[in-house]
């Protein structure tokens, strides 16, 4: 008897081998895994325009349509979900099974535990999953966000060359490799036991508390900072581009200010806030800074 849901979207394969990993230490009798598809695939690797155009869909949250899914049971005892945030919000297929009917069912009473697979900015995203799974009367009990640990900038600049070549490897040859790293992809495995341990002790209420006890999630303050603002900028963006891209001509022109934006702001701006934000502010937030990385890395939410 199948008892826990796996489910996730991968476009590189990259949160395909982290849910491998992390289902290492089940029982594949217990195990039904599913992995969504868009009806019409994304184009991978992406081009320029195509990736920035989808900034405005991924931020309302918008429905795509999938592959049909099929579910083989109506119940199970834990849901898992694996997915990566697109433009600080859950990726357009993950949005789209979270949505839709027959998933929501199954979500409802049941615990549910997110595997992330990003490059460094997941706490947005996870605010909807957390909305999302509660309004579906789902119950998420645990959440492994697994990242890229190199710098902001270094890996703006990696993710994109694998996502604009599709090959995952060192730009130039100089640069670190892009996304999650082995030894991340590969920690999963443990994660995985966690999980695990604390389903057959029916003690799933308690189970982020130990994968928080592991030490390896972190949320840098520099991350916070930058989340905590770039969303609100988003939306004002996805809105603009969305009632005033009206024809694909204006749409193009409206995306590609907004990519020419969002680099000035990464390269440019958000290095300048953030030395001044270190030098005059988070020296006297600490405790601000703590409980809000507590309240990101839990899985309470307030919306
Ligand atoms: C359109 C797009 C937007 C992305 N935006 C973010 C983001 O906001 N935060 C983040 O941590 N990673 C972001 N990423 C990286 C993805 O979360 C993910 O790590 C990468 O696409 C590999 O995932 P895959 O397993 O689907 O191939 C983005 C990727 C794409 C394609």
């Amino acid at each position: 008897m199948k008892k826990i849901l796996v489910v996730n979207y991968s476009q590189s394969g990259q949160l395909n081998e982290i849910i491998d990993r992390f289902l290492i230490p089940f029982d594949p009798e217990t195990i039904e895994r599913l992995q969504i598809q868009p009806l019409t695939p994304f184009v991978f690797p992406w081009t320029s325009d195509e990736f920035f155009d989808k900034m405005p869909e991924c931020v309302h949250e918008d429905v795509i349509e999938l592959k049909p899914v099929h579910f083989s049971a109506e119940r199970y005892e834990l849901i898992v979900i694996g997915y990566q945030p697109w433009f600080l919000s859950p990726s357009l297929p993950i949005t789209a099974l979270l949505k839709m009917p027959a998933f929501q069912q199954r979500l409802r009473d049941t615990p549910v535990v997110t595997v992330i697979g990003g490059r460094n900015m997941w706490l947005n995203s996870q605010e909807s999953i957390k909305k999302l799974v509660k309004d579906a009367g789902g119950r998420l009990v645990g959440n492994i966000p697994l990242m890229d640990r190199t710098s902001n900038l270094i890996s703006a600049v990696t993710i994109l060359h694998w996502m604009l070549t599709g090959r995952k490897e060192k730009k130039w040859g100089v640069f670190p490799m892009p996304g999650v790293s082995q030894q991340d992809i590969e920690s999963a495995a443990g994660f995985g036991a966690i999980v695990k341990n604390a389903f057959e002790r029916d003690e799933l209420d308690g189970v982020q508390q130990q994968i928080l006890a592991t030490g390896r999630i972190q949320i840098p303050t520099d991350i916070l900072f930058i989340e905590q603002r770039a969303k609100k900028l988003f939306r004002i963006w996805a809105n603009l581009i969305k009632t005033k891209g009206t024809t694909p001509a204006r749409r193009k022109r409206l995306v590609g200010f907004f990519k020419y934006y969002l680099l000035i702001a990464l390269f440019m701006v958000a290095p300048l806030l953030l030395t001044v934000y270190n030098l005059l502010i988070a020296p006297f937030s600490g405790n601000a800074i703590k409980k809000k990385k507590e309240y990101f890395c839990g899985v309470e939410t307030k919306l």
